[in-house]
């Protein structure tokens, strides 16, 4: 592995899928009110893996959820693909992260009454995939994942590894431009974890997609372009793969 250079940002590729700028968040009011994130900028280029590691409460989840349009900013803008997020209804944001976004939550959000399978195939049924095709695509994904075995299982009847393997496929099953993972491989094995990391990774090998990958697991920093540090709610440090400066 080489080791990553700490390094700036400032960096010109030849285009940015992601361009977050002065990123304020906090939660609740008045004398009760926490400020998350303190003023976030973060860009994201086509083609790069970007790992977001920091300590437990420092705004990643947060940062991500903003990121996604799930969760609303106090201030400042998030560009992906050269659309402002902030700016779209809320119908708007669901159809643009349905057809542009791929989300791997810290908790694995699967619905219960869905089997292995059908959980992964959501994706594709939102997008009105028909259900025999949808499913036989989420069933490959999930193959690949060593799920073969658990395809019409449950939920309450895979292990915690298991449900988080499904809710990769989930995200992985419809090809997303952006792909952004909470925590990925936190249940998971070494052998599991490694060939699942390299998935996840993969995405970022694509020149018109990337991902962004929270996480505290030491096994994925290798893949990582670049590694952003969160300290507090703010980007406290950025590496850069040094094999990429030369
Ligand atoms: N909905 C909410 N209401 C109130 N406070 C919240 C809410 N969501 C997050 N917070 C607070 O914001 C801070 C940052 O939370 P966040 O989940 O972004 O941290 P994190 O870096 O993802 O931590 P971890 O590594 O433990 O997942 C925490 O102090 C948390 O308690
Ligand atoms: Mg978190």
């Amino acid at each position: 592995m080489t080791p990553p250079h700490v390094g700036s940002t400032h960096q010109e590729p030849a285009s940015w899928l992601v361009r977050a700028r002065g990123i304020t968040k906090a939660f609740g009011e008045g004398d009760t009110k926490i400020p998350v994130l303190k003023g976030v900028d973060i860009d994201v280029a086509s083609g790069e893996v970007l790992l977001l590691v920091g300590p437990s409460g420092s705004g990643k989840t947060t940062l991500l959820s903003v990121i996604a349009g799930i969760l609303e900013s106090d201030e400042g803008d998030v560009q992906i693909l050269g659309e402002s997020i902030q700016e779209l209804s809320a119908s708007g944001k669901t159809n643009f992260r349905r057809d542009h976004l791929g989300f791997i939550f810290q908790q694995f959000n699967l619905l219960p009454t869905l089997t292995a399978a059908e959980n992964a195939a959501v994706p594709l049924f939102i997008q009105g995939v028909p259900k025999l095709e949808a499913i036989a695509r989420a069933e490959e994904v999930l193959r690949t994942m060593g799920m073969g075995e658990r395809l019409k299982s449950l939920p309450t009847k895979l292990s915690g590894g298991e449900q988080q393997r499904v809710a990769i496929a989930r995200a992985l099953v419809g090809e997303p431009q952006l792909l952004l993972c909470d925590e990925p491989t936190a249940s998971l094995d070494g052998e599991t974890g490694h060939r699942v990391v390299e998935q996840l990774c993969a995405v970022g090998k694509h020149p018109d997609r990337a991902v962004i990958i929270v996480t505290h697991d030491s096994r994925i920093f290798e893949f990582g372009d670049r590694i952003v540090h969160m300290e507090d709610g703010r980007v406290d440090q950025i590496q850069q793969r040094e094999a990429d400066l030369l």
